[in-house]
């Protein structure tokens, strides 16, 4: 079992630019990454009471969570999407799962204190929940809405079916519902995407927070107008999210997103190890590199585990240009930029450029084969550049430029560079998943000249043949990663992924 802590920061770089709220201690925060029990037959109807069953052994896991959580102090847990029942239904096998789940804005309900005449055991059980352990409880349920009259895009079994978060209060009131905006391919076959996007926000004592789940992470909405026009810096969320080495794996994307937006987030992953479903934490901004609590564990007869830790909220005042956010660790790092590129400039590797897939995606890419060098490859308008010195000569390794539309499972803008081990020591395994590597960076500076505004900074290493998230100093600025001091674990990833909402297909 994996759980670690990293710090990754220059202490000399942080400024200001994070204020921390005035009067607002932090907080503690807890995510269950829950090995789900599901039935193995999911395309048979059930009745309601074989489904509750199901989902009352999983709320049985989450009751001895929430207690461990409380006992450890957390005042917010957050449990993962579909952590209920699974993944892989029918529209109509789902349905039995499902509750009506009224609108909390528009009449106060607390389901502990008083339960209702429509099915609603399981809101029920979470609110009571909550109230037991007085902490802020955020899970992930099926709802089933009726259509309203007149309705003419009503579906023609008559209702509707939301993935929906649910958030109770430390006193099991009802007072946060989100239906998930941004369905994946397989969902649609039993969920439905609302017709409006609902941006779903809740105030605690320790601040507002904000909630959507796993693909929302991907795209504009509601994710980027909570954060950018809302200026929320707390996000809850629930996912299930499958391993995509060498760039998309949970930890590495979710700790990149959170610091890319300056938010603290607090991501439940579901465990299903057989499926490439885990990866959970609590990652946080400390000005120019990420902090954060975590789990990874793919191990055979691997489950559930927790992460409880502290938490600091901040404001940011938003609204000013990406780019210059951050004028003077910039400086820094230009400077020594520029340093590191008279340093390197007479080793300019030559190897010719050649097409390998990334995450299903055509990366123009070079091999880099020797211990140090520099090298830029370009795709599009995008160029980006490497700096590298460490133990790569024995491995494989490419570095690769991606500006284009992904496609492979959901559809969206990237522009991209990456820095990544080659799962053997041919040159068709590069982009291929590995978890071993045996070489190590000393130093490297990579940079892209990206027109995409949202950046979001990977930097995945080895240890014990595990993916960890990295425990030394590299900083991330402007388009630009600078590792500064050799880093322990052997490395796999080092890139940036980088997001132009406005150029994704509407
Ligand atoms: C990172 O988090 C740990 C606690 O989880 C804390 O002790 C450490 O000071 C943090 N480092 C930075 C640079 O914020
Ligand atoms: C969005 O959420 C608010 C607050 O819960 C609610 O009042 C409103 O009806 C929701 N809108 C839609 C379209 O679901
Ligand atoms: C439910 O009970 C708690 C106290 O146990 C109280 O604080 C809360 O206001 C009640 N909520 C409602 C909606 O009645
Ligand atoms: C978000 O922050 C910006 C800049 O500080 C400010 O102009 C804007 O009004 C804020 N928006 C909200 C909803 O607080
Ligand atoms: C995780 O769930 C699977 C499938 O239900 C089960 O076989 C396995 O024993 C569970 N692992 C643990 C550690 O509970
Ligand atoms: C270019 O690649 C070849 C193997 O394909 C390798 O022998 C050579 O050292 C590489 N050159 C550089 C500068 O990386
Ligand atoms: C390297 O990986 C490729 C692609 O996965 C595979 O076809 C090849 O057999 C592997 N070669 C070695 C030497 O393991
Ligand atoms: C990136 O650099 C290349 C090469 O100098 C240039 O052709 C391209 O226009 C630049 N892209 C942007 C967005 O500035």
């Amino acid at each position: 079992m994996k759980s670690r802590k990293i710090e990754a920061v220059v202490a000399f770089l942080l400024t200001s630019h994070i204020l921390p709220v005035a009067a607002m201690d932090s907080y503690v925060g807890a995510v269950y990454e829950h090995n789900v029990t599901y039935p193995a037959d999911r395309r048979t109807v059930v009745t309601r009471s074989q489904a509750l069953n199901v989902m009352l052994k999983n709320l049985a896991v989450f009751a001895g969570q929430a207690d461990i959580a409380a006992s450890r102090n957390a005042q917010i847990i957050v449990f993962p999407e579909y952590g209920l029942y699974g993944l892989g239904w029918t529209r109509q096998t789902m349905f039995p799962y499902l509750e009506y789940i009224p609108d909390p804005a528009a009449r106060m309900w607390n389901p502990c204190n008083r339960s209702k005449p429509f099915d609603s055991e399981v809101q029920t059980e979470l609110s009571c929940l909550a109230k037991t352990h007085s902490l802020y409880l955020v899970a992930n349920m099926g709802a089933t809405l009726p259509c309203p009259p007149g309705d003419t895009s009503c579906p023609d079994d008559h209702r509707y079916q939301y993935n929906t978060n649910v958030v109770y209060a430390p006193n099991g009131d009802f007072i946060a519902r989100y239906f998930k905006y941004n369905l994946n391919k397989e969902e649609f076959s039993y969920f439905d995407k609302p017709a409006v996007v609902n941006y779903t926000k809740f105030t605690t004592p320790f601040g507002t927070f904000a909630t959507f789940c796993s693909n929302d992470i991907l795209h504009e909405e509601p994710t980027v107008t909570l954060i950018k026009k809302m200026n929320i810096t707390n996000i809850v969320f629930p996912s299930a999210w499958r391993e995509q080495l060498p760039l998309m794996s949970a930890i590495e994307f979710h700790s990149a997103f959170a610091e890319g937006m300056l938010i603290n987030l607090l991501a439940a992953n579901l465990h299903i190890r057989t499926m490439g479903y885990y990866g959970s934490g609590l990652y946080w901004p400390t000005g120019v590199s990420i902090n954060a609590s975590y789990c990874y564990n793919d191990d055979v007869g691997s489950g559930g585990f927790l992460v409880v830790d502290k938490l600091t909220p901040f404001t940011i005042p938003s609204g000013r240009p990406i780019q210059s956010q951050h004028k003077k660790q910039h400086d820094l790092i230009n400077r020594k930029l520029n340093s590191d590129i008279e340093m390197f400039s007479d080793e300019v590797n030559t190897n010719i450029s050649r097409q390998i897939s990334i995450n299903g995606d055509l990366y123009t890419s070079v091999l880099i084969t020797e211990d140090a060098g520099r090298t830029t490859v370009c795709q599009r308008t995008l160029c980006c550049t490497v700096m590298y010195e460490g133990g790569f000569s024995a491995y494989l390794y490419a570095f690769g430029a991606f500006d284009g539309l992904h496609t492979a499972d959901d559809t969206y803008y990237l522009q991209a560079c990456a820095f990544i081990k080659c799962a053997n020591n041919s040159a068709e395994s590069c982009g291929q998943p590995t978890k071993h590597a045996e070489s190590y960076i000393d130093k490297m500076t990579m940079q892209g000249n990206f027109s995409a505004p949202y950046q979001y900074p990977e930097v995945l290493t080895i240890i014990d043949e595990e993916p960890s998230l990295v425990t030394e100093i590299w900083y991330f600025m402007a388009g630009s990663i600078i590792i500064d001091a050799g880093l322990s674990g052997e490395t796999i990833t080092v890139g940036i992924m980088a997001r132009d909402y406005n150029k994704d297909p509407r």
